[in-house]
């Protein structure tokens, strides 16, 4: 295998991650020549396309830091930003981001999703601590005593049930959860007097889009009660900021989120049979599923399979500080995804590249609900937000990869 599990070359730089960096330059890193000298070696047993992935990570860190210097170059503040659903997969890479930029960060989460070990590899791999607090959205009293415990300044709002087929069996358990969880933490934050949150849409909002690659302008519609969970709370934002100038809403557009962090430690750990692609090719690239199923041969694209716009998740947790710090009173939607789209044969193919597994697959009937082809026109954030996605489809599925590989099962296997 060209990446066998645990031969990923690792960065010290990376991991642990560097301090806060409030004035690092991107001429300061490329000043200190690639390969930096504190890159190890890759492993022998890996080859040149390892050491091609490492070039581009060290652009990738490059362009991180330059987003970090340009927000700092604004605005030198480090604040107290409080992260619904911190331990989950987009959360606790944005926490990571968060806490890398200076800020002090509160996690509440009620773990229904995600394991307590996420938070012991956020503390890792940033050096700095995090305050957690096991609460659920939906209890109002709870929330409101965490507001009380912190001077908390904004709002990154990640918690909340993401199952499309799920919110079709079980809709009440999907309003409630998301919808109550919401409007506790806006009342809880009118109350506190915190007006700014950022928070987590979805490209689902578009439905089946009319117009590729998609703008923020395109029609909305969605088809299941967790799209409509999402629309909803976009309009809840919307009447809240005509209703008081004081609000500052930005509603981020996720598209297909993929990746890990750079170190292993930290990725997506779905409960039972994943439901989104990457996660259970990883599952069959590691030897926990026979095949993967390819949800129909026959769609209006390149290959016949479904087209995706897959977005980093370290790229997309710099665009949750990139919101954060240009957040405007009033409410504004950002579509985050690269423009670039991947087939799911296309996936396949880098994925057996990356890994060395073979990922044996049948092309099957379509799956109900799914749309042929999602792209993001990203332009708006690019301009407005300063922010870019530009990792590869190799460094996403290497990093998946390299968090699968070293963690098969997920974060339960860490005791071992
Ligand atoms: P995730 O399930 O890993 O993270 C969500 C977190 O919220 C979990 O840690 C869970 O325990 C917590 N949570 C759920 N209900 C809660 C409640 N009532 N109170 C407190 N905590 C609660 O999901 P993710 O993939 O990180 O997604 C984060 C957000 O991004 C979600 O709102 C999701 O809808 C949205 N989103 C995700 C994707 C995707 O493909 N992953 C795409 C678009 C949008
Ligand atoms: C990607 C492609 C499938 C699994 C979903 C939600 C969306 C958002 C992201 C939260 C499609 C194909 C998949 C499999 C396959 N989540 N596929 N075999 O459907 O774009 O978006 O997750 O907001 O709301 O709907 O992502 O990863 O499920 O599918 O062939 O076993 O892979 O048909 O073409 P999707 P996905």
């Amino acid at each position: 295998m060209l990446f066998p599990a645990g031969s990923w070359p690792t960065d010290q730089e990376d991991y642990p991650a560097e301090a806060p960096v409030t004035t690092l330059d991107l001429a300061d890193i490329l000043d200190s020549g690639l390969p930096n000298p504190t890159i190890q070696k890759p492993k022998a047993d890996t080859t040149s396309a390892a050491w091609t992935l490492l070039d581009e990570h060290q652009r990738n860190r490059a362009a991180d830091a330059s987003l970090r210097s340009r927000i700092a170059d604004r605005n030198l503040m480090s604040r107290t930003i409080l992260v619904t659903g911190g331990a989950g997969y987009i959360g606790s890479h944005t926490v990571v981001a968060l806490l890398e930029r200076g800020h002090d960060v509160v996690i509440v989460d009620n773990l229904s999703n995600s394991s307590p070990k996420a938070i012991d590899a956020i503390e890792a791999i940033t050096g700095r601590s995090v305050v957690f607090h096991e609460v659920d959205l939906t209890d109002f009293e709870a929330l409101g005593t965490v507001f009380e415990q912190h001077p908390i300044e904004a709002v990154v709002h990640f918690a909340g049930l993401k199952a499309v087929g799920e919110s079709v069996e079980k809709p009440l358990w999907y309003y409630r959860t998301n919808l109550v969880s919401t409007m506790n933490l806006l009342e809880q934050m009118a109350a506190h007097d915190v007006w700014e949150l950022v928070f987590s849409s979805s490209a689902t909002v578009y439905g089946d889009p009319e117009v590729l690659p998609i703008p923020e302008t395109a029609k909305t519609s969605t088809t299941n009660p967790y799209g409509h969970t999402k629309l909803i709370i976009e309009e809840i934002c919307r009447d809240l900021a005509a209703s008081d100038k004081r609000w500052s809403f930005s509603l981020l557009r996720y598209f297909n989120p993929i990746g890990a962090h750079r170190s292993g430690e930290l990725g997506e750990d779905p409960r039972g049979i994943p439901n989104n692609l990457v996660p259970y090719v990883m599952q069959v690239a590691v030897g926990r599923r026979d095949q993967l199923e390819v949800f129909g041969g026959d769609w209006d694209t390149h290959d016949g399979s479904g087209v995706r716009d897959y977005i980093h998740v370290v790229d997309l947790a710099m665009g949750h500080l990139a919101a954060l710090e240009n957040l405007e009173p009033g409410c504004e939607p950002f579509n985050l995804g690269t423009g670039t789209g991947s087939s799911v044969l296309e996936i396949i193919k880098t994925t057996e590249n990356v890994t060395g597994a073979s990922i044996p697959y049948e092309i099957v009937g379509r799956r109900d609900g799914d749309i042929s082809t999602s792209l993001a026109d990203p332009t708006k954030a690019n301009e407005k937000l300063d922010w870019r996605a530009d990792r590869s489809l190799d460094v996403m599925l290497a990093d998946s990869w390299n968090w699968q590989s070293k963690h098969p099962m997920g974060f339960d296997d860490q005791a071992e």
